[in-house]
């Protein structure tokens, strides 16, 4: 069955301009589906929107919205009027690499607007008239991060482990009312915000970076399959040695130390 037999014809993408989230819309936008894209930035929006419709002749309605506004799903649902989302893909996050105390409230608070509270709000809007047509998908970027704590990326890692155990609750609520949800949880992926951290690489044994493309396809494979999956082979053997075979403080040391290495810090 298609995606479109299966969950209809229009999917949203929030954070859809460049990484994954660029990823998920071709994908999308090949399976014949019309978009609804999410970006701070109107001119990389912009031009995917002209490649996909080039390319597979998609529909494509661009929505200029900062995520970490609380009021950001409620413009994203004024700006599409009645029209009733089939698919959801929130893929956009912030981050802060760095001592927790040495960045503002204010930044802390953005991040939890835009990893926590908007998509849980926009889960609750678009996921309410999924369950009343009976079918529907919902898609969240989580992460390694958020497995245990994350020194350095206190605030970002937190906010992945709720966006896990939310969209594995709501896969156990919603699977049998036709509604799919999961939780793609990544590794190191090459995303141009994840190049520009520029990154060092901590060990020979560290996991391989995937593509942006290769994360996405593993995803929907596990679509309607898996309440949530680790993306790539070597994130699977990573993940299973820090929380079946470490300690929990050893886990929690490891990701520290590592983050201090890759940035420097
Ligand atoms: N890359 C990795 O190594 C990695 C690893 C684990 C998990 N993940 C997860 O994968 C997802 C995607 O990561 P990514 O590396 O591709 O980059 P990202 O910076 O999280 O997302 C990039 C996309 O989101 C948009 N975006 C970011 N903040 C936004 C905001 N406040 N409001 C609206 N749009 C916003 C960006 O466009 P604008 O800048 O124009 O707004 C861009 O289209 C995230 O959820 C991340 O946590 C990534």
């Amino acid at each position: 069955m298609s995606l479109i037999q299966k969950y209809g014809q229009l999917a949203l993408v929030a954070g859809a301009s460049e990484g994954i989230g660029a990823a998920f819309s071709g994908y999308l936008a090949a399976a014949g589906m019309d978009l609804v894209l999410v970006a701070r930035r109107k001119e990389p929006l912009d031009q995917l929107a002209t490649k996909l419709n080039h390319e597979y002749g998609t529909k494509v309605t661009c929505i200029i919205c900062d995520l970490s506004d609380a009021e950001a799903a409620l413009v994203i649902k004024e700006a599409l009027k009645d029209e009733e989302i089939n698919l959801m893909v929130y893929n956009a996050a912030m981050s802060y690499i760095g001592p927790f105390e040495n960045n503002s409230l204010e930044l802390h608070t953005r991040i939890a607007f835009a990893n926590m509270i908007t998509p849980m709000s926009m889960v609750r809007i678009f996921g309410e008239s999924m369950l009343n047509m009976g079918r529907g998908a919902v898609i969240m970027m989580a992460s390694l991060a958020g497995f245990q704590g994350s020194g350095f990326l206190a605030t970002y890692a937190a906010s992945k482990a709720f966006t896990r155990v939310m969209a594995e609750s709501l896969w156990y609520e919603w699977k049998s009312r036709g509604v799919d949800v999961i939780a793609c949880c990544a590794g190191a992926t090459a995303t141009p915000n994840f190049i520009k951290t520029k990154p060092e690489k901590t060990s020979r044994f560290a996991p391989r970076v995937e593509s942006p493309e290769e994360v996405v396809e593993e995803c929907m494979k596990w679509l309607g399959k898996k309440p949530s999956f680790i993306t790539g082979r070597g994130n699977r053997v990573a993940s299973f040695f820090m929380q079946k075979i470490l300690t929990r403080e050893m886990a929690i040391n490891i990701m520290g130390n590592n983050t201090r290495k890759m940035y420097r810090l």
